[in-house]
């Protein structure tokens, strides 16, 4: 029914012949084509490696031959240990689209080899091979058990199987996009990329899975990637409870295995192996309004008077399939769109970036230069006759291009030029899964489909399907780099396998305007965080049915602070911008705005530490406490970046909620009221509120409020300082353009201490040869209770600075020292510190 109705939503998709005829041709050319290169199901049963008949030494490793099958262990670092597992024992290592650098210099080993076991070690880790059943044990060198096989890798046909112990209490995490609460333990899970169309809690899978899994318990955090992108799935405890099995359709089992003393440890080493997500354009971490239905000219400068007139801060602006022609890709509509550039140069003097939708389905036409050059060009999926695949998406039957050729990634780079010429910032690439619009159950290629694979044939079911959103993401992110040599690519994308981080960010594609969903909207962006791929969130207010006043404006409140931020809705649906819902919830709007605005500097910091290290830009609670297991199931709060904690309503009618603080000490974000952490608390939060607490010690670096990236220089740079000991970061470059690649960059460090003479000191460290375009620097230190004897600044006395209500504030430039001196004034704090020792 869904599908019928997104067909008939506009009046181009009545369900005329044009759209009913190519649908039903698919099915029958399915149908044919199935009989034809059907293959054969797998029978029997799965087969156990058997025993270890010989072991050879490699460098790096091993390779052992067993009676059914081969495995090769490998250790990538001396941290990370690759297995592969195989029936024929091919030696090259199959080409990853996940890991950067699959065959980097191998660690140092040793061996240990008895007519029973195998051990290889390196000074991090140990993997021990029981002879006879050729399975696993890997543990961290001091004893801590990262895997232990128990039917260990088995083989049949082209089908692969592996089977672990999963500890009780473990917690999961990572896998991408899930429709569920964070821990994911408990379930199986599938790997098939998949536009289900209106998901909902439990729904799975949907459009985008990572094969990475991070598992946790209190004295060790692990990492398993799975590295084959084919069709299957993975069993968290589902089917045996205690045991987790990864399976794939097609190919070798290929694993990678890292681990750590917490989470952090486990994502930098992913990421180490999987790349970084290099530094978005800094207005990419602005607002982003977008709805299927602005389709002319005239809305787009409607809605750009509207935004700065309401004074509602706003970058992006975006363009869904009603700018194109006929929903043909890379060109757009010249009744409907007369002057494009001129309006994208009109938009963008105004501040908004404008971002196109792009589609990877490119009409069979032959009035369509796009079309026409392809073919030409040779860069379409085939079928394994050699035929062209032909399906129908939104403009009715279309060929597909192969990114897995990199002849086609140019190609579709070189297309890409158009829409950076018209004036496009961004490209928001859909349906890449890819999804069909058929009356078929099955709404993707049929897995007979070839993909070239750089030269390594593939079929779509063998891992065409799953890579093929990362692969389009990646020729997008090519021809913005391309076309735009000086401007940082923003690529937003629906599908995407492991590692697509160096290329894209995400959103969690068409969610439902309910309370569940906007609860969803977190543990998504949670386990997305923990994939690797963190620069994601959901569409806020819903893209399916309509929010209430209430659920809106609680969701501008969550997603204020999610990684991406943007409205969005389905065609037809009532208006969904900030002021459509009445005063109220645009003043709401407004305020989330402007938060969001003024913490940029603190979340374009987070982002920074992603590109660094792989630390997602939102954090479970259990980032802080790795060991505390009541905090591993905790979805309903979440970390920004080191310092905040956000505790939203996300209950129709709520107007407190509980609140789960990890141990320490924490302060209201905005009222500086201090909380003593480890344990429930509760806050008041009627609808105009968000919960927001921040980390004792922390310092907070706030712009003032813009209604755009880069409206106007900042001049004064507000550290709001909340009173305790800690250490904090601030990463600071220009946020557009490739100068921090060469260094143009500036990381500060804050470190805050009492000192038992009666001081509370605020030291700032500053490296790199960026420099900001401020001055002056406004300090609020919150939570000082009584009035201090004076104030310092590196050495000297501080020109002005005032008291009032639990803050000292002063101005300065940027200053190395800050002492604020009062023996009485910090006596409380004095105290607190020996009761909670910082963190
Ligand atoms: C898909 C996208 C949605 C978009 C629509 C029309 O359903 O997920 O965001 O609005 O297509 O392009």
């Amino acid at each position: 029914m869904e599908t019928i109705r997104k067909l008939l939503v506009r009046p181009e998709f009545t369900m005329g012949l044009p759209t009913v005829i190519p649908a039903l041709r698919y099915r029958m050319g399915l149908f044919v084509r199935n009989r034809r290169f059907k293959r054969r199901p797998p029978h029997g049963e799965f087969q156990a490696l058997g025993r270890v008949l010989t072991v050879k030494r490699q460098p790096g490793g091993a390779w052992l031959h067993a009676q059914q099958g081969h495995i090769e262990i490998r250790f990538w670092a001396s941290g990370i240990v690759r297995l592969r597992a195989s029936q024929d024992g091919v030696a090259e290592l199959p080409l990853s689209y996940a890991v950067v650098e699959p065959d980097e210099t191998p660690a140092e080993v040793t061996y240990e080899d008895t007519p029973q076991a195998l051990t290889i070690r390196t000074d991090q880790l140990t993997c021990e091979v029981d002879k006879a059943a050729c399975t696993l044990v890997i543990k961290t060198r001091d004893g801590r058990l990262i895997v232990e096989d128990t039917t260990g890798f088995r083989l049949r046909g082209e089908q692969v199987m592996w089977s672990s112990r999963l500890p009780d209490g473990d917690g999961c995490y990572g896998l991408g996009e899930r429709a569920s609460g964070v821990n994911l333990r408990g379930r199986r899970y599938g790997f098939w990329n998949s536009d289900l169309v209106r998901y909902r809690y439990g729904s799975d899978p949907l459009y985008l899975s990572i094969p990475f899994l991070l598992g946790l318990r209190p004295d060790l955090a692990y990492g398993v990637l799975w590295d084959n992108p084919s069709r299957g799935w993975v069993d968290l405890g589902e089917a045996t409870p205690g045991e987790k099995t990864f399976f794939a359709e097609s190919g070798e089992a290929c694993v990678y295995l890292m681990a750590g003393h917490d989470p952090q440890a486990v994502l930098s080493a992913y990421t180490a192996l999987t790349g970084h997500m290099p530094l978005p354009p800094l207005w990419a971490l602005g607002f982003h309004q977008s709805r299927w239905g602005y389709d002319e000219e005239a809305t787009f400068r409607t809605l750009a008077h509207q935004f700065r007139q309401r004074r509602l801060p706003c970058d992006a602006l975006y363009f869904d399939i009603d700018y194109m022609d006929g929903y043909r890709v890379f060109t757009w509509n010249r009744e409907r769109f007369p002057q494009m550039p001129a309006l994208l140069k009109d938009l963008r003097a105004q501040g908004f970036k404008p971002v196109a939708i792009i589609d990877p389905g490119i009409k069979i036409d032959r009035k369509y230069d796009v079309y026409l050059d392809g073919v030409q060009r040779d860069v379409f999926l085939k079928y394994p006759d050699g035929t062209r695949v032909a399906a129908p998406v939104w403009p009715g039957r279309c060929h597909f291009p192969d990114f897995s050729r990199p002849h086609a990634r140019a190609w579709w780079a070189e297309q890409v030029g158009k829409l950076v010429q018209a004036g496009f910032a961004g490209l928001w690439n859909d349906m890449n899964e890819p999804a069909l619009i058929n009356l078929s159950s099955d709404k993707s290629l049929p897995p007979y489909v070839m993909h070239e694979w750089e030269e390594h044939p593939r079929s779509h079911l063998a891992g065409g399907h799953n890579t093929y959103g990362m692969l389009m993401a990646r020729s997008t992110y090519e021809g913005l780099r391309q076309h735009r040599p000086d401007a940082r690519p923003f690529v937003m994308t629906r599908a995407a396998y492991a590692g697509a981080q160096r290329y894209t960010s995400s959103w969690t594609g068409d969610n439902t305007a309910t309370w569940e969903h906007l609860r969803l909207s977190i543990s998504m962006a949670l386990n997305m965080g923990l994939s690797g791929l963190p620069f994601t969130g959901p569409d806020t207010g819903g893209f399916h049915d309509e929010p209430s006043q209430e659920l809106f404006a609680r969701w501008m409140q969550v997603s204020s602070l999610l990684p991406y931020f943007r409205v969005h809705t389905i065609a037809g649906s009532r208006d969904q911008e900030p002021w459509s819902f009445g005063e109220q919830v645009e003043s709401i709007s407004r305020c989330a705005l402007e938060r969001r605005y003024r913490l940029l500097p603190m979340l374009y910091t987070a982002f920074a530490q992603n590109a660094q290290h792989g630390t997602p830009i939102i954090r479970p609670l259990f980032w802080l406490e790795p060991r505390n297991k009541a905090l591993y199931d905790v979805d309903d709060a979440f970390m920004v970046g080191d310092a905040l904690l956000a505790a939203p309503v996300l209950d129709e009618g709520a107007t407190r909620r509980e609140v789960t603080l990890p141990a320490g000490t924490w302060y209201a974000f905005e009222s500086g009221e201090m909380q003593r952490g480890g344990g429930r608390i509760t806050a008041d939060a009627p609808l105009d509120t968000l919960p927001l607490f921040a980390r004792a010690g922390s310092v907070i670096p706030l712009w003032p409020v813009m209604q755009y990236v880069g409206e106007l220089p900042v001049e004064e740079l507000l550290l709001r300082v909340f009173a305790g000991t800690g250490e904090s970061v601030l990463y600071e470059d220009a946020g557009e353009g490739m100068a921090y690649r060469d260094g143009e960059t500036r990381w500060s460090t804050f470190t805050t201490s009492f000192r038992p003479s009666g001081e509370f000191v605020i030291e700032w460290h500053r490296s790199g040869a960026y420099q900001p375009s401020y001055e002056r620097v406004r300090v609020e230190v919150v939570g000082i209770s009584g009035e201090p004897e004076r104030v310092e600044l590196d050495g000297g006395m501080a020109p002005v600075w005032y008291f009032n209500e639990g803050v000292v504030e002063f101005v300065a430039g940027p200053f190395e020292r800050a002492r604020i001196i009062g023996r009485e004034a910090l006596t409380p704090f004095l105290d607190e510190t020996r009761l909670h020792p910082p963190h």
